[in-house]
């Protein structure tokens, strides 16, 4: 618990970008590789995404393991790079591939948003698969057969910003936000090429589709941009600032999602009117702190990552859905019962319009299953290893043990042990496990420490061994056409709100008394394809680890009700920060268009590693302005 506040991790960043990316650019073979590649170059290929049932199934990395597989990270290096020096023109170029978040086509705020995004997954990891097998034939003799056994276990890299990185080490990779080069030992030779990881630069910027400003001058992708003119640069020791500050609230989210929401609609998106949390609000957090989340410098604006048709074209977008569909492929695991329920389409896209009828057969479109015109549904992608990956948590224990009763066992330990580290429930584990295995079997909860009985207020005996506690959070609901374009609400706890110029200079999440954000996910105005997005959405701010936090300091006399919420009244306090990083409104006066309600739910706490909190019905304490 006291690691709420973590260390600031700049210096590893602060050389970022200021070698100009111009200089570097894509890796030289010695021979012009776009005669090899016909198929990627083929403005015509259609966008199938193959069916793999019967073929191999690899696992799918965390980034900073596939960079200790030296000849896969090679391979994938050299893929991306390829993919996004492929000509704009192809669909299977990463500028055509990006788009796809672009062109109207995708569902959010719709119980298709996790399973839209998974055949969208897959059709990219296709493409760089496809490139990575040739590229692995550019080897000389020697060295090919080992590439090109590397190339088959390709799958595409996921990002764990919920994960403890390693120590010393900010959530965000080096090796995506470290430098505007990396060094590659290419068949070629060994060579220093543009970080495909790091940017991806327009060639060139098509000014019929970026018609405003800034996007019709920025000709890279960008991260908390320095400014909004041509020569502006990311800002990635800001960004990674600003994810390692809001950690804390990112896995606690997370750790809640696997443990309180059981039904997929509401899990699923964002437009949930009740306190619940959705896995598309987190994604939405994400996707503002590495666009720019409270901006550096006033009158500049978040980068791509924040605006909803931009995302894609930064290259962190793909490495952060895949994490979204790790998290749809184990959430699945935990609740092999619940599915994607018969709805109404919230939003217009391309495909849908607002009150349609859509369920578990709707075509998730553009991804056509087979050429005739046929398209993947939800039903068709449920078993994600049709497409040939799976992630480690979801390997058998055993080949001949798979029941999916143990697989729901295997994945919730791997969750406990992945993002349980917040939630008092891994305080009640660890006395379990301290005080005596014998606990367990015979349901005695174990008699706890100071601090402890303070947190398991309820149940047990009254003797000071209760198993419960009260999990606490803002729940927020924000219309973003109320507010002109909300980018965030920010919460603090125990003392004043930082000074508005000050914090824009250092970063909100910087503050002392920072406990987290709802960061609202938006579209970009003035593009080609102006997205209808006026409908509110909800998400969730945890405060129970921030109050733990308390308890243990002696400031706050426990976790129930009676102390929480007079506690809470007087010293949660929250900004709204609007479409350019300025602070809305007054921080104690009701905007339209924002509600924000503190709840509360009895949660009982596990008693193995191998079973989850169990969610009692959330209360109301109260409305805050
Ligand atoms: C398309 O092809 C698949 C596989 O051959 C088949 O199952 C499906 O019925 C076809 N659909 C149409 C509309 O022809
Ligand atoms: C398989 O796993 C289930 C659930 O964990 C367990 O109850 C069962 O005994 C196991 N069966 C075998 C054959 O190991
Ligand atoms: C990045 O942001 C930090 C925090 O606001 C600031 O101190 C630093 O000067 C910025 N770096 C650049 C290169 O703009």
């Amino acid at each position: 618990m006291a690691l709420l506040r973590l260390p600031l991790l700049l210096a590893l960043f602060c050389l970022v970008d200021t070698l100009v990316v111009a200089q570097y650019s894509a890796y030289d073979y010695g021979f012009n590789v776009n005669k090899r590649i016909k198929r990627q170059l083929d403005p015509r290929s259609t966008m199938v995404v193959q069916d793999k049932t019967g073929g191999d199934i690899h696992v799918r990395q965390e980034i900073r393991q596939i960079e200790q597989d030296r000849e896969l990270w090679t391979l994938y290096i050299l893929g991306l790079s390829m993919l996004q020096y492929t000509d704009q023109a192809s669909p299977m170029s990463y500028y055509g591939l990006a788009g796809n978040e672009n062109t109207g086509y995708c569902a959010h705020s719709s119980v298709l948003f996790p399973t839209w995004h998974r055949p969208y997954m897959a059709l990219y990891e296709q493409a760089l698969y496809e490139l990575i097998q040739t590229i692995a034939t550019f080897w000389p003799d020697d060295k090919r057969q080992r590439y090109e056994s590397a190339a088959r276990r390709f799958r595409l890299p996921y990002w764990d910003w919920a994960a403890t990185p390693p120590s010393g080490e900010s959530v965000l990779p080096t090796s995506i936000g470290g430098n505007s080069f990396i060094d590659v030992d290419g068949p070629n030779g060994f060579q220093r090429i543009a970080n495909p990881l790091f940017s991806y630069s327009f060639n060139p910027l098509d000014k019929t589709v970026f018609r405003s400003d800034p996007w019709n001058v920025w000709t890279r992708t960008l991260r908390s941009p320095s400014s909004s003119g041509p020569d502006a640069r990311s800002n990635n020791s800001l960004v990674a600032m600003n994810l390692d500050q809001n950690r804390a609230s990112i896995a606690q989210r997370l750790y809640a999602l696997f443990s309180s929401n059981n039904n997929y609609a509401t899990f699923s998106n964002n437009a949930a009117e009740g306190p619940d949390d959705s896995v598309e609000s987190l994604h939405d957090t994400i996707h503002s702190l590495v666009g720019g989340f409270g901006f550096n410098q006033p009158a500049t604006q978040p980068g791509h990552m924040a605006y909803i048709q931009l995302s894609a074209f930064d290259p962190v977008f793909f490495l952060h859905h895949c994490m979204v569909d790790r998290i749809l492929a184990l959430w699945q695991a935990v609740h092999p019962n619940t599915w994607v329920p018969p709805s109404r389409a919230r939003l217009n896209s391309y495909t849908t319009r607002r009150g349609q009828p859509i369920d578990s057969n709707t075509a998730l479109t553009p991804f056509f299953s087979h050429d005739n015109g046929t398209f993947w549904t939800s039903d068709g992608i449920r078993d994600h290893t049709k497409f040939g990956y799976t992630y480690a948590e979801l390997l058998p224990a055993t080949s001949n043990n798979d029941t999916s009763q143990a697989r729901a066992s295997s994945t919730k330990q791997a969750v406990n042990r992945m993002y349980g580290s917040f939630s008092p429930a891994s305080l009640f584990l660890k006395e379990l496990r301290a005080q005596d295995a014998g606990l367990a079997t015979s349901h005695k909860a174990p008699h706890h420490s100071l601090v402890q009985s303070k947190i398991f207020v309820v149940g047990g005996d009254g003797d000071n061994n209760g198993d419960r506690y009260h999990e606490w959070t803002a729940s927020v609901r924000v219309s973003d056409q109320a507010l002109d374009g909300a980018s965030a609400v920010v919460f603090f706890l125990g003392g004043e709100i930082p000074a508005d110029q000050q914090q824009q200079q250092q970063g909100w999440a910087s503050a002392a008394n920072y406990v987290g954000a709802m960061g609202v996910f938006t579209a970009a105005a003035g593009m080609a394809h102006d997205h209808d997005h006026d409908a509110p959405v909800s998400g969730s701010v945890p405060l129970t680890a921030a109050l733990v936090d308390k308890v243990e300091k002696g400031e706050l006399a426990s976790l129930a009700p009676a102390d929480v919420e007079p506690y809470l009244r007087a010293n949660l306090r929250r900004v709204v920060l609007g479409c350019s990083g300025q602070v809305v409104g007054e921080p104690s006066s009701c905007l339209r268009g924002v509600v924000i309600r503190v709840v509360s739910s009895v949660v009982a706490a596990p008693w193995s590693d191998e079973e989850l909190p169990r969610w009692g019905e959330a209360t109301v304490g109260f409305e805050m302005c």
